[in-house]
């Protein structure tokens, strides 16, 4: 069977059984996307496929990385107006009804990432099948872009799994491995490498019934069933977000509640729900944010360097964790401390980490062997990276540096997690001050996706690319900043976390504190993340930061430390902890002024980051936003500080800063870096 359609994006091959093979492999790019000219292509490709009634088609990535990444997100930014968006959504859904409607057998053969419109593509598919691997991901994450499935995969998938299994997958954007897929019956078979092409023929040639979900999750699809079930997700939803800042999982909730009888209605009104949800201000600083996160996986991308072995000392609750999850990405680790004891700890939190994430028993044994307790230091000798992790005092880092630098080897680079001392006033211990580089992970590491790469004076280049280039070996994003003091996140965040304090000192209750910054965006209140991060650090922070930048120290954090109230940890901070959840009385009562108190909260957060692109501590504001995002949440569907300022306009925010300046003190005065910001040109 010669099937001749101009090849560009796939290759297409028939084997002796006549089935098509239909291979997906982007042209000029490492990763498969649907962009319009690649579903141009497939449509052809489909046509002519149709016109030779092969026994079946299988349609299979040649990408090491995966099957498909979803969508051509780059095409959303070029989208104009809602006619526009409405052109695409069309295109994707009417090549894959055309899929969807062949009449032959049809297998989507899943390896890696089977992610957006790579999943709608593989339900358009009779039958799917997936590689047995931790590393295939399926799922339809586009609630995390501000849009909701748009190439019909709202529609496939409720009859598919069942409305209530189908909804919860698309409006957490949560991704499934190939066993959660069987067990829902998204995929229906998972094998092995060596039988992927022959599970997929088996399909063809046997064409066995298509899946159908038992009759629970059947019902839960029932006319008389959605409403109810549509009001708990309602519910869901809005205990996480609300509609006015993530429209796009209560549209998505919507559409399925109406229209989930009628594929044909739903398919439109999911095409119009994303023509007019990708052009509001939330999915467009979503994308943004993804962007922002394609940015930062690119740096240090130019470097290649495989560092093996990885000594950490420190093991407390950074020097612990960093190791461990250093581990988990595959490295050797030998993790020193002062004493055995103080390591016990550290292991015990790996072991437990290795289990929640490895669940094999053999890989977790595997990981717990690369980890090796070292309280002499052996390995400093071995190791390619050096990450210090002990107590925050300058003296002691120093006499550290001293006693292990003549035992690194001569290319090993040291890193140090300093989480606000410049660099400047390490390095003076070492003969190479050259190799020393900021690697500071943020608490808990494990969750929290940035590392701030701090470049000191003398900080080789090489060195800095390194350290960009062993973040992304660790799956975290490298924010490249100046070593000056707390670095960006940090000393961004402090003013914001010090105003809190000052509001709770006035008498505003904590709960009220927090609830107005999570009105804004924030994923946690200023009084929560103190208490979780630690009084004792969070004050410790201040005073360093307060001896550069003379911000006066709240009164009410000293007194709390020096009363042993340390937050979270000591079961009592702002709050009281109740078995480590804090105990948060109710906030409705009282006439507080929730808008005043979040304007004075993020007004002195975004002044300290326009003083921040002044300082070039980052190289612009792209990168500013980006770290604030990754480094702290702030509220993402405003697209990070300078883009929300520029959105609002700046004059009008430095006007408001100059009128809380007259009420409030000198903390609020607006920095010199707001007159040059987003000037209009003439
Ligand atoms: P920690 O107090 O939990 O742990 C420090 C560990 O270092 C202790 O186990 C101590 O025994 C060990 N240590 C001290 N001197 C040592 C030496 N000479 N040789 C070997 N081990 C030694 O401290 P934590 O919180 O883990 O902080 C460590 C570093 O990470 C600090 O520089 C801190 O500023 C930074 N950091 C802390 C964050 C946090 O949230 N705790 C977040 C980001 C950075």
């Amino acid at each position: 069977m010669n099937i001749a359609t101009e090849q560009h994006h796939f290759r297409i091959e028939t084997d002796n059984d006549s089935i098509v093979w239909l291979h997906m492999d982007n042209a000029d790019a490492g990763t498969n996307v649907l962009g319009s000219e690649v579903l141009r292509e497939l449509d052809r490709h489909l046509e002519a496929i149709a016109s030779h009634l092969p026994r079946g088609l299988v349609i299979l990535s040649d990408k090491p990385n995966g099957f498909i990444a979803g969508a051509d997100i780059h095409e959303f930014t070029r989208i104009r107006n809602e006619a526009q968006a409405l052109e695409l959504v069309r295109l994707g859904q009417s090549v894959f009804n055309r899929l969807a409607a062949l009449g032959f057998p049809t297998v989507a053969l899943i390896h890696g990432f089977c992610l957006g419109g790579g999943l709608e593509l593989a339900l358009a598919c009779r039958y799917r099948v997936a590689l047995e691997d931790p590393g295939t991901r399926l799922g339809l994450p586009e609630v995390r872009l501000g849009i909701h499935p748009g190439f019909g995969g709202s529609v496939r998938l409720t009859p598919l799994v069942g409305g209530l299994k189908a909804m919860d997958l698309m409006l957490s954007g949560r991704s499934l491995d190939a066993r959660q897929a069987r067990r829902i019956g998204l995929v229906d078979r998972v094998v092995p490498q060596r039988h992927l092409r022959d599970a997929a023929r088996k399909l063809v040639l046997d064409a066995p019934p298509a899946a159908r979900p038992g009759w629970p999750d059947r019902l839960s699809n029932h006319a008389l069933i959605r409403p109810m079930l549509s009001r708990v997700l309602r519910r869901r939803v809005a205990a996480r977000t609300s509609r006015l800042h993530y429209p796009a999982p209560y549209a998505l909730i919507d559409i399925w509640q109406k229209y989930a009888d009628d594929p044909a209605q739903m398919l439109q009104a999911e095409a119009d729900s994303i023509a007019h949800l990708v052009k509001g201000v939330t999915a467009r600083n979503l994308i943004r944010v993804f962007l922002l996160q394609e940015q930062l996986k690119a740096l240090g991308r130019d470097t290649v360097w495989k560092p093996r072995a990885v000594h950490v000392i420190g093991a407390g609750t950074m020097g612990g964790d960093i190791a461990a999850w250093c581990t988990l990405r595959g490295f050797r680790v030998s993790l020193q401390d002062q004493s055995p004891e103080r390591i016990a700890p550290a292991m015990k939190r790996a072991h437990e980490l290795f289990k929640r994430r490895l669940k094999e028993p053999l890989a977790i044994q595997a990981a717990m062997d690369r980890l090796v307790p070292d309280h002499k230091g052996m390995g400093v000798g071995r190791a390619d990276i050096v990450i210090e992790a002990i107590f925050e005092d300058a003296a002691v880092k120093r006499a550290l540096y001293q006693h292990i630098e003549p035992l690194m080897p001569a290319d090993a680079i040291l890193a140090t997690n300093t989480s606000s001392i410049p660099l400047e006033e390490l390095c003076g211990a070492l003969a190479r001050p050259e190799r020393l580089v900021g690697l500071h992970f943020f608490n808990p590491v494990a969750v929290m996706q940035l590392v701030e790469i701090v470049n000191g004076k003398s900080t080789a280049a090489e060195v800095s690319s390194k350290a960009m280039a062993f973040t992304r070996l660790l799956d975290r994003l490298p924010l490249p900043v100046s070593s000056t003091p707390g670095f960006l996140v940090n000393r961004i965040l402090m003013p914001y976390l010090l105003e809190a304090v000052v509001l709770e000192s006035e008498g505003v209750p904590p709960a009220v504190i927090d609830r107005a910054a999570t009105s804004f965006g924030m994923p946690m209140g200023p009084m929560e993340l103190a208490d979780t991060t630690g009084l004792d650090i969070c004050l410790h922070v201040a005073h360093i930061l307060s001896g550069h930048f003379h911000t006066a120290i709240p009164e009410r954090l000293q007194q709390l430390v020096a009363a042993g109230h340390l937050g979270k940890k000591s079961g009592r901070g702002f709050y009281r902890y109740d078995k480590g959840k804090a105990v948060k009385p109710g906030t409705r009562s009282g006439n507080w002024n929730l808008q005043e108190i979040t304007d004075r909260l993020v007004l002195r957060l975004l002044n300290e980051a326009v003083a921040c692109l002044r300082e070039r501590v980052v190289e612009n504001s792209d990168l500013l936003d980006a770290g604030m995002i990754f480094g702290t949440g702030f509220a993402p569907f405003r697209g990070g500080p300078l883009h929300y300022i520029e959105a609002i306009g700046a004059p009008v925010m430095r006007v408001q800063l100059q009128q809380l300046e007259q009420l409030r003190g000198k903390r609020f005065t607006p920095d010199s870096g707001w007159e040059s910001l987003f000037k209009t040109p003439g």
